[in-house]
């Protein structure tokens, strides 16, 4: 039986309240506390950085799982692994050594994983699927939270799962972007097991409703 995890993303949370706000997420039924990093370079947006995960660190007993959407990746990876990441993840073509990358996430104690974006092709992980315990489907183009999902990365999602499936490893297989209780279903069918959901906890004044809701469309 596959285990379902939702992994609230803290883009859509208030930022003058986001220890509290992590804080009652993970009450709410947070299994993964996902932590987007945007460099104005690599996506057109500029977020948070080592010093806010190590501020929040304290208050989430769940791992973190830290998205970083910069480039380059490598110099920054030992601050995030310092600051409290459990797991750190990058976009391959924002790394000029993919395997050197993944090899420093591990170097340095956290889980490691790559991102692929809507048209990023998925042969980066050919020959690193033993360096990997993540991959990260974007269903949406990286950037900014509240975006509709992209309905054509069901198929790369089915591809992502057919190749964790023939690896034997155990890998999870993430979905970011426009999850919301009523496509959560059609996400977990395609293969996923890992959702990441800014706007639709977030944006909600009930965070448990949210994510009892959509564990009971899991469960369907
Ligand atoms: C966007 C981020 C997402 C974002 C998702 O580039 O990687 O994690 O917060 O937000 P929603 O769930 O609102 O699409
Ligand atoms: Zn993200």
């Amino acid at each position: 039986m596959t285990t379902f995890r939702i992994a609230p993303s803290i883009l859509s949370a208030d930022f003058a309240r986001l220890g509290e706000e992590v804080k009652n997420v993970v009450a709410a039924g947070a299994d993964i506390i996902h932590f987007d990093v945007m460099d104005n370079h690599y996506v057109p947006n500029l977020t948070i950085g080592p010093l806010v995960l190590q501020a929040i660190r304290p208050h989430v007993q769940v791992p973190i799982d830290v998205h970083l959407m910069v480039k380059p990746v490598d110099r920054i990876i030992p601050d995030f692994a310092k600051a409290g990441a459990n797991i750190i993840t990058f976009h391959p073509e924002a790394s000029e050594h993919i395997d050197r990358s993944l090899q420093l996430i591990r170097d340095n104690g956290c889980k490691a994983g790559l991102v692929f974006n809507p048209t990023t092709p998925l042969h980066y992980i050919e020959h690193v699927m033993d360096k990997i315990d993540m991959i990260l489907i974007m269903s949406i183009n990286p950037g900014f939270g509240g975006q509709t999902f992209i309905p054509q990365t069901l198929k790369k999602i089915a591809q992502a799962r057919r190749l964790i499936d023939e690896s034997g490893r155990d890998i999870l297989l993430e979905v970011d972007g426009g999850i919301k209780i009523d496509n959560i279903a059609e996400v977990a069918k395609a293969g996923a097991d890992t959702f990441v959901a800014g706007s639709a906890i977030f944006g909600k004044p009930d965070y448990k409703a949210v994510i009892d809701a959509m564990r009971t469309q899991l469960a369907t």
